[in-house]
């Protein structure tokens, strides 16, 4: 697929999408928004497809937010609209059935943050850093950063990141749940390729469920639990399981088929 700001590769069933802004440190605007919902719609039916890298061009940043320039005039209503579109792709990614990591490569701010958080998993470079500076422009993120900070960092930690819009290291989102490693800028791509080829050595309907159901936690309308039997109990009428079982029981390598 092409885009004016993306680029889109898959190679070894991995699909690496990297925003390609670097002029502008990746700043996100509505156009680049648009071709994430494209690029990750595409990457989600592929049958090649089995995990997705998210990460940014250049050596400096991720993503340093949503485009400031952009938005400069934006009304109330342009704003809800922005808004609304932004919930709309980084909800698509969440909801994404094969796994996406955040591979973060600098800063991560603002909306860069909120991306990231969007993902299932965040991977940071040591250079990375993080922060919800929305304060500083007399605004408040419009992404998901006021929910999903929460939901990583806890009450007490976001809340002050929030309201103080302080930046944070890789080593600090580390310790606060933001990231789950953190490891030298040429390692980036290369551990977020090796948690993936891991994952993918499972069966991709056990893997669909679980990222389901990792998010029903956090849905207020559905009841996580029960979501789990029906869920645990579809797994009994796969071939998939079949062969997890057989192969356990044969002291052999599962080989997992998705059906
Ligand atoms: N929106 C639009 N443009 C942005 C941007 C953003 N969020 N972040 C950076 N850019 C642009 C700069 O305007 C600059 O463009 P120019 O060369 O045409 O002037 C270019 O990217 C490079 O940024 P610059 O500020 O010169 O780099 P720096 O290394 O001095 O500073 C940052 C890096 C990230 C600290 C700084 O760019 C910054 O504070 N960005 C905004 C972060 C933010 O508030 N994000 C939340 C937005 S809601």
């Amino acid at each position: 697929m092409n885009f004016n700001n993306l680029i889109y590769a898959v190679e070894e069933g991995i699909c690496t999408i990297t925003i390609n802004r670097p002029e502008k440190l990746n700043a996100l605007n509505i156009e680049t928004i648009a071709e994430l919902g494209a690029a990750f719609a595409e990457a989600e039916a592929s049958k090649e497809v089995h995990g997705i890298i998210l990460t940014g061009s250049g050596p400096k940043a991720f993503v340093a937010g949503a485009d400031i320039a952009e938005f400069s005039n934006f009304s109330v209503e342009e704003a809800k609209e922005m808004a609304e579109k932004g919930h709309d792709i980084f909800n698509q990614i969440e909801n994404c059935s094969k796994p996406v990591i955040a591979a973060v490569n600098g800063f991560a701010l603002g909306g860069g943050c909120e991306l990231s958080m969007s993902c299932h998993m965040r991977v940071a470079a040591t250079n990375a850093k993080f922060g919800q500076p929305e304060v500083n422009l007399g605004i408040i993120p419009g992404y998901g950063g006021t929910q999903r900070l929460v939901r990583l960092a806890g009450k007490s930690k976001a809340t002050e990141l929030l309201l103080t819009g302080d930046t944070f290291n890789a080593d600090e989102a580390k310790a606060i749940g933001v990231v789950n490693h953190v490891v030298e800028p040429d390692q980036l791509i290369i551990k977020s390729k090796e948690i993936l080829h891991k994952i993918a050595q499972k069966s991709p309907l056990a893997v669909a469920q679980v990222l389901k159901l990792v998010n029903a936690y956090y849905d207020k309308d559905v009841n996580g639990f029960s979501e789990e039997v029906d869920e645990f109990s579809e797994c009994f009428d796969t071939n998939d399981f079949k062969e997890g079982v057989s192969a356990f029981l044969e002291k052999r390598k599962a080989v997992f088929l998705g059906k």
